[in-house]
């Protein structure tokens, strides 16, 4: 039996607004729009959700707004199981929110009003840190402020906790707060955007790969979504293949990946089968709609791992 670990989110939470269309409005245009979808979201939550699903102890440190959401996205996070006594209310502020847009073939394009989560500052962090100290991982996004982010990650290295930073959405960063870094977890568009290198195939990922490893980070993930993973080190790149699944919406994708990585890490899984598990679990979450309802459970995942396991491979690439 895998030991059970503690996970700590700093992150934001917001409320999903999806509508799934077959094409977008020109400038002045009124269309339809096919189906729509009010779902619990936010990066930081995602993870935490599905970090809490493959069966670790999770508390989140997240600022929700004054309005409607703000008690509802506690009540969730209480009904999942997710421990919410750093997660506060903020007056005068709306929540975060995403309206996002799904294509019939499950791409998405997210807009994000971060409202609360920007009110998320270093102090409460610090507020944390009783809490945060007794957890295996903390786990970072970019839809809080840049600063929380930084201060955060220093407060691991100061306390040996492993951190995995996902840099999305992808925005300009200070390298050097990031150098010593034990994850950084961008998908193929951030990456892009982090390095200013192209990313369109294994070979770019291995280039953009090598240099943020450049930069001090210890271990650099490129999720290239149905195309699977790479898995760099300045001693070692390995790629890992996907798994074939029949994708409705990819969003949250990222997420549920980042959040079963850090459990299966914890429980002890070496770093290329974590991110062959974290591959899998992210490929079913889009066989549903939604984010956080579309995660897969535990013992679902071992059914699905038990028979499609075997199917996707790592392959040592020269580096
Ligand atoms: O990664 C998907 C998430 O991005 C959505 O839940 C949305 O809230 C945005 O944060």
């Amino acid at each position: 039996m895998a030991k059970r670990s503690r996970i700590a989110v700093v992150g934001s939470a917001n409320v999903d607004l999806t509508t799934f269309t077959d094409r977008f409005p020109k400038p002045g245009e009124t269309c339809f729009g096919q189906k729509f979808d009010l779902g619990f979201g936010g990066k930081g939550a995602n993870q935490a959700v599905a970090a809490h699903l493959c069966g670790a102890d999770v508390f989140m440190v997240a600022r929700v707004g004054s309005d409607l959401f703000g008690p509802a996205t506690i009540e969730n996070f209480k009904k999942i199981g997710i421990d919410t006594t750093y997660v506060k209310q903020v007056e005068g502020v709306s929540s975060g929110v995403a309206p996002i847009f799904v294509e019939p073939n499950g791409q998405n394009r997210i807009l994000v009003v971060k409202g609360a989560n920007d009110e998320l500052k270093p102090e409460d962090v610090e507020a944390a840190a009783g809490m945060l100290r007794t957890a295996d991982c903390i786990v970072l996004q970019f839809e809080i402020p840049l600063e929380t982010v930084y201060y955060t990650i220093a407060f691991a290295r100061k306390h040996g906790i492993r951190c995995i930073v996902n840099p999305a959405p992808a925005q300009p960063i200070d390298m050097k707060a990031l150098a010593g870094l034990d994850y950084f977890v961008p998908n193929e568009t951030e990456a892009e955007t982090i390095t200013s290198l192209p990313v369109r195939n294994l070979d770019d990922a291995k280039r953009c790969a090598g240099k943020l490893l450049e930069c001090g980070m210890r271990r650099v993930i490129i999720t290239l979504g149905a195309k699977g993973s790479l898995l760099a080190g300045r001693d070692s790149m390995d790629y890992v293949s996907p798994f074939s699944v029949t994708s409705i919406d990819s969003t949250g994708a990222g997420d549920a990946f980042i959040g079963s990585f850090a459990v299966f890490l914890a429980e002890g899984a070496t770093e290329q089968e974590a991110v062959r598990k974290a591959n899998l679990y992210a490929a079913l979450s889009t066989t549903g709609i939604g984010t956080q309802k579309s995660f897969y459970n535990r013992a679902q995942f071992e059914e699905e791992w038990t028979t499609q396991g075997r199917t996707s491979a790592v392959l040592g690439l020269s580096s």
